[in-house]
């Protein structure tokens, strides 16, 4: 029989080991679930489908899910994110893993259909961004009859998803809707996933209840924040080993993501300005001490340009057209549509290395573009590291246990952890590094309205 895996090279899985035995020594909260709940087997029945960045911090994310009992398999979600040793070792171990950096669109498709194919069919799915979601209720609704949904699609992306489930279509027909059926629920690891939960849950779309892991406060207070804090910069520098200290940076967003990159950049020494559209972001920046400006009026002046937002079309072909030369432009939001990168097919490349090109304006002027408009932190470097994952992660494991075990008490709809677990996730990061917490009296407790083990903060507080 083939091995049930696609990676680029099975002989990285020795490296990929060596890194994840040292990953597990920073992801904390991780290992605490192993030991808690290992003997137990709580997972045991379960058959999840990860649609994640295929890095070691997820490798270790994976192997706790199956000390856990769960049987996995795994796709990335980003074509360029993989970390190729990091799938080797995961495939060595024997978890069914299809992906590879520097996969095709096309491909990346491929392999996520692979990872639905459990020979008893999956019933659960760990999503980021909502690919994996995407094509099991897409598929659903043109098997049952909605087909002009992919009659006309727009984009490359589009292309490649409406021609892989045409194929599962002919190939297996009636599998959309069974899958469907047979899923209890879905976990979902980034703001753009969560956004389009809660717009299929509107439009009465969502069939199975999904946990929003994003907005647990151990989350994107810290991977969004203090992750890209760590991880924009790396992959800045390592794509193009430009001196940042000094240049002008602009940052568009100031949400979560937006904070750690500006962040990042200042700490490295640069000067820098943002965009955004929400008043309360706006102010936040202003009083954070940076200027606070409209991309026209920096886009001539500025050096390096980095989206965060979300949201598309933030950094269009004529903001391109007339930025300096050699000016660096990269998203670190979930998908490439922040930067009009189609509008730029038909200008003059030169691919400098793999994810970094240089491209020339029609006046001469050339930028630098990181990972083709994709998430610059992962496709050019390696994430953010372990410890902030772990934090991330354990989150992640909590919602599949609760989705599994106590899945039946939801109804479809998008849910947040309580509280408790959110501080306890965060606990379980404190001993790593060396953090002593003050224990509240009995009469300090009563005062403030809490109990002295937590949960500390009502719903509403904002952190
Ligand atoms: P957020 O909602 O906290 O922040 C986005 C901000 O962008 C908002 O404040 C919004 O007002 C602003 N914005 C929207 N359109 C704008 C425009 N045209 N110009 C200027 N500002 C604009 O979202 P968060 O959590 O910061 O996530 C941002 C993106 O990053 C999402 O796509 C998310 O999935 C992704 N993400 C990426 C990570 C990575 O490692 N690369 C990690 C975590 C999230």
């Amino acid at each position: 029989m083939a091995a049930d895996y696609i990676v680029k090279d099975i002989s990285l899985a020795e490296f990929g080991r060596k890194e994840l035995n040292i990953a597990e020594t920073e992801m904390p909260g991780l290992m605490a679930l192993r030991d808690e709940f290992g003997a137990s087997q709580p997972l045991k029945g379960s058959r999840i489908v990860g649609s994640l960045h295929m890095t070691i911090q997820t490798a270790v994310l994976i192997e706790t899910l199956v000390a856990l009992g769960a049987d996995v398999r795994w796709a990335s979600c980003n074509i360029f994110s993989t970390q190729d040793h990091a799938a080797a070792a995961i495939a060595e171990a024997g978890v069914p893993v299809f992906a590879i950096k520097g996969q095709t669109l096309v491909e990346h498709w491929d392999y996520l259909d692979k990872s639905f194919m459990f020979p008893e069919g999956a019933n659960l799915i760990l999503d980021d961004g909502g690919d994996a979601t995407l094509y099991v209720l897409l598929g659903a609704r043109v098997e049952a009859g909605e087909t002009d949904l992919i009659e006309v699609p727009t984009s490359e992306e589009e292309q490649a998803i409406f021609a892989q489930i045409k194929k599962r279509m002919a190939e297996t027909p009636g599998w959309f809707t069974k899958t469907r059926e047979a899923i209890l629920g879905v976990s979902e690891e980034t703001t753009t996933g969560v956004h389009r939960l809660y717009e299929l849950a509107k439009n009465n779309q969502l069939p199975f209840p999904a946990i929003n892991v994003n907005d647990s406060v151990t989350k994107s207070k810290f991977d969004n924040k203090y992750g890209c804090k760590e991880s924009l910069v790396d992959g800045i520098r390592r794509a193009t080993d430009t001196m940042m200290a000094g240049k002008v940076a602009v940052v568009c967003g100031y949400g979560d993501v937006g904070k750690g990159s500006a962040a990042s950049l200042a700490g490295a020494g640069a000067r820098v300005k943002v965009t955004e559209a929400d008043p309360i972001c706006a102010l936040q920046a202003a009083m954070d001490g940076f200027e606070v400006v409209l991309l026209e009026d920096v886009i001539d002046s500025a050096d390096v340009f980095i989206t965060t937002t979300g949201n598309k079309d933030v950094i269009r072909i004529e903001h391109m057209r007339g930025m300096k030369n050699m000016a660096i432009v990269g998203n670190i939001g979930h998908f490439d549509n922040e930067i009009q990168v189609a509008a730029l097919k038909n200008h003059k490349w030169t691919n400098i290395k793999d994810q970094v090109d240089m491209i020339e304006m029609p006046s001469g002027n050339k930028i630098i573009l990181l990972s083709e408009g994709r998430l610059l932190n992962l496709g050019n470097a390696t994430g953010h590291p372990s410890f902030v994952m772990s934090a991330s992660f354990t989150n992640q494991v909590l919602a599949q246990l609760e989705l599994w075990t106590n899945g039946a008490a939801y109804s479809p709809g998008v849910f947040i952890l309580p509280k408790h677990l959110d501080e306890k996730v965060a606990r379980l990061h404190l001993g790593r590094i060396g953090v002593k917490l003050t224990e509240l009296s009995a009469e300090q407790a009563a005062y403030i309205g809490v109990k002295p083990e937590g949960p500390f903060k009502p719903e509403h507080y904002r952190y």
